[in-house]
Order: structure tokens, then sequence, then C-alpha cells
């Protein structure tokens, strides 16, 4: 937070957003199952302008195998932004924040996913960041869920995320870079919404505790929707598009 550009109206006098949008209003979210031939399971998401693909492999051997646990399989996520996905390049190696991302990720990927079924065996989760725009953890998160149901890894549930947030007073759906900047807060959730459980969230700003309630209503109203698309990118994969 901290108002990068004092002179950006966040919000308009008519409840309308600096991209267009109404305040309860997602970007355009368009999500495919499967694309990647050489992995067990992956998915592809846009979310607004953040473009992010998904590979998974697993369960497999754990390397090297003092890691590897006799009482449950274990997971490993690596969040990677490509040099070229945010306007100033990003230096190739693993930065503190994607370190951090990954560990947020995994942490909320592990309640959904039925890993005791797999004693001393890894599943890894590979994402990799092509063009960034704000809300790639909760992007990440979504495609991430979807790889792991096309390889069939055995879930509780699907991890739906998006953000909620606060400019000019008011609470927003689905933050996006400028929104992140020069906002007030912005509160990533992970949801998984057959369970009704929250497995991610986090809070940058400040909040009063009714907006901070009224962030955690907004948001998981949000991961519905997301749960929807989630379900449709599987459905269409493999039971065709359209077919209802
Ligand atoms: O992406 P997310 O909102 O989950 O995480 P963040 O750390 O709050 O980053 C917000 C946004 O800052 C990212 O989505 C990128 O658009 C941008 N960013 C950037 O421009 N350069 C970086 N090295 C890292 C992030």
């Amino acid at each position: 937070m901290g108002g990068r550009d004092a002179t950006m109206v966040l919000l308009d006098e008519n409840g309308i957003r600096c991209d267009g949008r109404k305040v309860d209003e997602p970007r355009r979210i368009m999500i495919r199952a499967g694309g990647l031939k050489n992995a067990d399971g992956s998915a592809y998401i846009e979310f607004g302008d953040n473009k992010i693909l998904v590979g998974v492999f697993g369960p497999r051997d754990v390397h090297p195998k003092h890691m590897s646990d006799t009482d449950t399989g274990i997971l490993r996520v690596r969040y990677h932004m490509e040099p070229f996905s945010v306007g100033e390049r990003k230096n190739p190696a693993p930065s503190r924040r994607e370190i951090e991302i990954s560990k947020v990720i995994k942490e909320a990927l592990e309640p959904a996913v039925m890993l005791d079924k797999f004693p001393r065996t890894a599943v890894d989760v590979f994402i990799e960041v092509l063009q960034a725009d704000g809300g790639t953890r909760c992007a990440a998160l979504t495609a991430a869920s979807v790889a792991l149901a096309d390889a069939g890894i055995p879930m509780r549930d699907m991890v739906a995320a998006i953000a909620a947030g606060k400019v000019a007073d008011t609470v927003i759906l689905d933050v996006n870079n400028e929104e992140d900047q020069a906002g007030q807060a912005d509160m990533p959730i992970g949801y998984m919404p057959s369970l009704k459980k929250i497995t991610l969230l986090q809070l940058d700003g400040v909040l009063t505790p009714e907006e901070y309630k009224k962030c955690v209503d907004v948001g998981v109203k949000g991961c519905e929707l997301v749960y929807e698309l989630q379900k449709k990118a599987l459905h269409d994969k493999y039971f065709g598009k359209g077919d209802d």
C-alpha cells in the first residue's frame, strides 16, 4: 500500500473503478485444464491481465530420499515469475517474495490434497507467471487446484481464490495491480466452496472489524464464482465444450 500515484482516481463518483469495473465485479477469468503433454496434469489461467501456467508431476519418488515421509506424501510448490512478466525486468533467480508465495500456496493446497494416500511420494506443482497484474497468488492457487485435479490427484475439494480489498474507503472484489499499489488494503482469500473452509487468508493494509468481515464475505462469494469456472474448465476438457 502507499499511494504510488496520488492523482489516480481509484473509485469515481459513479462507483466505477480505475479499470471500469464495479466494486463487486471480478476481472475477466478464463481457465483451461490441460495443455502440457509432458506433465501429469496442467492448467492455464488468465485472470484479468495475469497469465499463468501450472504443471503438476506425481505422485512420484522423492529425491533426495531423506525428504520423503513414510506416513504421507509431500506437496512441493514452486511459484516463479518470468523475467518478462512485469514492467521492470525481474531477476530469474528466486526472490524472497517468490519463496514466500510458494510456501503460502503450498499451505493453501495441503488441506485439499489427500496426500496420506501416497506415502513416501511427492507431488510437484510448478507455477510459471508469464504476465503479472496484481493477484498472481490467487490466480496461481486457482489454476494449481485445476492442474492437480487434471493430474487425477485425489482431493477433498478444489481451492478457489480471489482477493478482496479496500480503495477510497470502499470494499472491492478482485484487486488489480494499481489498486494493490495505491489502495488501502489487499486481502487474498483461498476457499474450498464445497467444504466451506478457508485455506488462505492474508491481509496487507488496515481494515476496521466491519470492513474485515465484509472483505471475507465478498471474497468468499468471489471464490464461489471462481469455483464454477474451475469446474467448467475440467468439464470442458473431459466432457467437451458446451455439453452441460
Ligand atoms: O501478485 P500478488 O498480488 O499475489 O502479489 P504481490 O506481491 O502483492 O504483487 C502485486 C503485483 O506487483 C504483482 O502481481 C505484479 O503485478 C507486481 N510485481 C511487479 O511488478 N514486480 C515484481 N518483481 C513483483 C510484483
